[in-house]
């Protein structure tokens, strides 16, 4: 046994590798029933007894904690950042529907596209979570990691490893030598109440819902603070995997389920819609009954053959949609409209309101867009009014409830004439009913803008949140974008701002440096040019190549690129003429920053780009719309 070193350099003695094995095998059987099954065998005393030995032989002999020992469920060293993981198969979205007739145009559509008359459906429940992937390496757990944007999550394996419901190795004899588990992570209602009551206690920030406050326990560097938070998982399918998988997602499920996953165990099937729309409603009304969110049924194809040939549009499948609950409504008091200044510098108006549960989630404010969103929907100061929330989508204002009684003081509200940020003019846009502040130099704006460059998904420096860029702006330790990479000379007056002391600078000036490698795409996505979101930024960088080959596209070359249309061009165009763009442009290259890709083929260097096809008659290996998808996936 030369793994098992103990801490004093001996190996450990051929009886204790047994017992601990033994007894991490009975602790976590005895995890599984008591966790997932809720139906403990031996009692909560003996387990601890059993714990403790575990534990002890653990210290003696540290090689023995291996991945799958039920000690390592308390956490591990604090990490200085999550690693990233590049998922080998995407995690996709859901399509929605939001009632039967685009259910039934959902189920339609399979029908036609795989040319049969019926299919088995497999409805699960939405649970309102975060998705997460495991892998199993011959039955133990190797990695967990979130979603992320779908292609890149976090690796959180050992916060995943402290959900009690996460079996650290898989049950069951037959366990292919690889495979990688899906499902939701979640925050138990019940605890939700409570735990931001404590937080606030502690003079801690709350989180808005059980969703974020699921999101919070799973991000956090140190896995001691993971294992105190009640987390939980649901999960819901087989990713991928080596060896004879099952056919059908029903059998996916069961087979999860064997090996010691919690499944949904509301999970049912249905032949027809019909039997969905009952499943629907049956959803809703248990929904309050239970300890987790649940935003609508996830309806799947249930064979996977079927699911196959289906395949996927851009993000989507097509074997699968999320048939939403309706939205949820409530009534409370408009107390004031204020204004947000957006980094494009649009003025959004938003509601404060009179805090009310809405769906289970108090809201004490609503976007309201613009002012004509405002004046359609008819709601003043000191309304009485409708709120609702779909889902994960933001509250909304739906209009004035139909007690209303307006006062004589009651007014229609409009935006003000001037900025409330910097006291500029605004100006008025007729093509899309914004108002916005034009000061190039308006703070407010300035402070979105620098929060959005250092974003995850933009230039991603770890460290510079919007609570650092307000700071940064108001000190005037920065001015403009390119001024973030000088703050290397400006060390004595970064430890100047609240918060920060010399690890926390050095951490962000090593992100800063770290920076300055970002691709063209994040740099363009993250100068906040209106139109030009992370797509279009791609597409941008993806065939331009360079700063330098973007300042001198013509609104011609740019409208060549497939996807970038006018409307981006001359938006791109504009912000390229103004002379402080410019500027900052010039600053970013002295400062290091100027990407440069190698210009992409263009897409139709596809196989069968450029060409015609005509998809006619009955073909004998796919239907065709099969081969239309098949046919357009190829150029
Ligand atoms: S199936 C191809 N089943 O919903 C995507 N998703 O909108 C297959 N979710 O990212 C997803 N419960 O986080 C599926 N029973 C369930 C689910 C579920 C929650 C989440 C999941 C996914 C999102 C898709």
């Amino acid at each position: 046994m030369a793994d098992d070193v103990g801490g004093n350099g001996t190996a450990a003695p051929a009886e204790a590798v047994a017992r601990a094995a033994a007894l991490r095998d009975e602790l976590n059987r005895a995890g599984y029933r008591y966790y997932v099954l809720q139906a403990p065998e031996i009692s909560d005393a003996e387990y601890d007894v059993r714990m403790r030995e575990l534990q002890a032989l653990e210290d003696e002999y540290p090689a023995l904690a291996s991945p799958d020992s039920p000690t390592q469920r308390v956490g591990a060293p604090p990490a200085p950042e999550f690693a990233e993981v590049v998922h080998p198969v995407p995690l996709l979205s859901l399509g929605n529907v939001f009632d039967k007739e685009s259910f039934k145009a959902w189920h339609d559509r399979v029908l036609r596209f795989l040319e049969i008359d019926s299919f088995q459906m497999v409805c699960e429940p939405k649970v309102d979570g975060l998705a997460v992937a495991l892998t199993y390496e011959n039955g133990v757990l190797v990695r967990g990691a979130t979603r992320g944007d779908g292609e890149r999550g976090e690796d959180v394996t050992a916060n995943l490893r402290t959900i009690r419901t996460v079996p650290l190795r898989l049950a069951g004899g037959e366990v292919p030598p690889r495979v990688e588990i899906r499902g939701e992570v979640f925050f138990p209602a019940s605890a939700f109440e409570r735990f931001n009551e404590e937080r606030e206690a502690e003079g801690l920030p709350t989180y808005v819902n059980p969703r974020n406050a699921a999101s919070g326990a799973l991000r956090q560097l140190d896995s001691h603070e993971t294992a105190k938070r009640p987390l939980d998982l649901f999960v819901y399918a087989i990713g991928h995997g080596e060896g004879q998988l099952p056919e059908t997602q029903w059998d996916a499920l069961q087979l999860l389920g064997a090996w010691g996953c919690r499944t949904n165990p509301w999970n049912r099937t249905a032949e027809t819609v019909e039997e969905v729309l009952g499943h629907f409603e049956a959803a809703r009304s248990e929904r309050a009954t239970l300890d987790y969110g649940v935003d609508g049924v996830v309806v799947n194809v249930n064979r996977f053959d079927y699911q196959r040939r289906l395949g996927q549009t851009a993000r989507e499948p097509r074997w699968a949609t999320a048939y939403k609950f309706p939205a949820e409504q409530a009534q409370t008091r408009l107390l004031r409209i204020e204004i947000n200044v957006g980094r494009t510098g649009t003025l959004n108006p938003y509601a404060e309101l009179e805090p009310v549960v809405v769906g289970g989630v108090t809201v004490s404010s609503a976007t309201l867009h613009n002012e004509s969103v405002v004046a359609e929907k008819d709601v003043r100061e000191g309304d009485l009014v409708i709120v609702q929330r779909a889902g994960d989508v933001i509250p909304q204002v739906v209009g004035p409830a139909p007690g209303n009684v307006r006062g004589s003081d009651s007014k229609p509200f409009s935006i003000p004439d001037t900025c409330p940020a910097c006291s500029e003019l605004v100006v008025r846009s007729e093509d899309d009913a914004a108002v916005r502040c034009v000061n190039a130099r308006c703070p407010t704006q300035f402070e979105r803008l620098l929060g959005h460059f250092a974003c995850r998904a933009a230039m991603d420096i770890e460290g510079l949140g919007s609570k650092l860029a307000v700071a940064l702006t108001r000190s005037e330790l920065v001015g403009d974008v390119a001024d973030v990479f000088s703050l290397g000379e400006r060390r004595d007056d970064l430890l100047e701002l609240e918060g920060m002391a010399e690890k926390s600078v050095d951490n962000l000036l090593t992100a800063i440096e770290a920076a300055k490698g970002r691709s063209l795409a994040r740099l363009l996505f993250g100068l906040g040019i209106r139109h030009v979101g992370s797509e279009v930024a791609e597409l941008l960088a993806g065939r331009l190549g360079s700063l330098k080959a973007i300042e001198e596209a013509s609104l011609e070359q740019m409208t060549a690129i497939d996807g970038v249309g006018p409307r981006i061009a001359e938006s791109v165009r504009a912000w390229l003429d103004r002379p402080a763009n410019r500027e900052l442009i010039g600053k970013l290259r002295a400062a290091g920053v100027d990407p440069r890709e190698a210009p992409a083929a263009p897409s139709d260097s596809l196989p069968l780009a450029g060409k015609r096809f005509v998809v006619t008659g009955r073909l004998e290996s796919m239907s065709r719309s099969e081969a239309q998808a098949r046919i357009k996936e190829q150029g």
